[in-house]
């Protein structure tokens, strides 16, 4: 029976499993949503819903025609060494993920300009210190990576009054935002930043671009934001800047192993705001829509929308 198999090593995904079946019932009556490492033929298994696909996985489906991210990422699905060469790999684009990004950086953005780390820490002693108040305007933020949810978070600080600049790997236009493109750029953008927030996708030129080297070029006392993912981000590197007080602080959402271990030191730097990867999702009837969408697509032999180009991972 035509199968689809929703997997992940990290997550449990029972409930978009059901999610899946309740999208698939209606259309597609012939096909079976089983949940991984749940027993499926694997000559039948048609498309993969995956978050961190277990290795070894995917290259044992003969018939498979669509390798779909659960999520905006895929490069859970990329860094998989057995990774069949053909099949179609699509990702979640929804207006309304973007929509939940940008509050949320709108969120970690007024956390440092109404010097809300500050006040935490005086909430801790007692201390009744009013902080100066700055107009938004002379806060500068600058988001590195302008696909949709950079735009979004862009458009969402513009219109509540910051001065926004942009920085992507080739040159977008948005207006009343100062967008910078290509490495030759990334200095000046950096410069005169208050908050810088990284929503780049994972990939070769990216991995690690937060590091010694790009910490030295912010102006000091400046904000890091990551919701992009935690490999953008060299944590001894991190720390370090901190500790000499370049950086003021980090609002951190995602870690290169999640989730974040109990011991791990992040949890207990004063200067680090540490949350569970919750910057945001799609729902699962959403994604659930997407993928069986794109399922209804491959069987009256469309292509499937939202495939990411490997060469450029995303
Ligand atoms: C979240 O991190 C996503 O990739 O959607």
């Amino acid at each position: 029976m035509a199968t689809l198999l929703v997997c992940s090593a990290t997550d449990d995904l029972h409930t978009l499993q059901t999610a899946l079946a309740q999208a698939a019932a209606p259309v597609m009556p012939d096909l079976q949503v089983r949940l991984w490492p749940e027993a499926a033929d694997a000559a039948d298994v048609l498309a993969v819903a995956a978050w961190h696909p277990p290795a070894g996985l995917l290259n044992t489906l003969p018939q498979l025609q669509l390798i779909a991210s659960i999520g905006a990422g895929v490069e859970h699905i990329l860094r998989l060494s057995d990774l069949p060469p053909e099949v179609p790999i699509s990702r979640i684009v929804d207006s309304q993920q973007a929509r939940g990004m940008a509050e949320f950086i709108l969120w970690a953005t007024l956390h440092f300009h109404r010097q809300m780390d500050l006040v935490l820490q005086q909430h801790a002693q007692r201390i009744w210190r009013m902080p100066p108040q700055r107009a938004a305007v002379e806060c500068r933020v600058g988001i590195m990576g302008l696909g949709a949810m950079g735009e979004q978070a862009a458009r969402c600080l513009r219109d509540n009054g910051f001065t926004v600049s942009g920085w992507s790997r080739s040159k977008h236009g948005i207006a009343g935002v100062d967008t910078y493109a290509g490495d030759a750029e990334l200095k000046p953008f950096l410069a005169p930043l208050d908050v810088v927030v990284c929503l780049l996708p994972l990939t070769a030129s990216t991995y690690g671009i937060c590091n010694a080297a790009f910490f030295s070029q912010v102006k000091p006392g400046a904000a890091l934001i990551n919701a992009g993912r935690g490999e953008h981000v060299v944590t001894e590197d991190l720390l370090a800047a901190l500790d000499s007080g370049r950086l003021r602080g980090a609002v951190l959402d995602t870690f290169a192993q999640e989730p974040l271990s109990p011991e791990d030191l992040l949890w207990n730097h004063p200067a680090i705001l540490v949350t569970p990867h919750m910057a945001s999702a799609a729902s699962e009837s959403e994604i659930a829509r997407q993928i069986v969408d794109n399922l209804l697509r491959i069987r009256s032999g469309k292509s499937p929308l939202h495939t990411i180009d490997r060469e450029r991972r995303y």
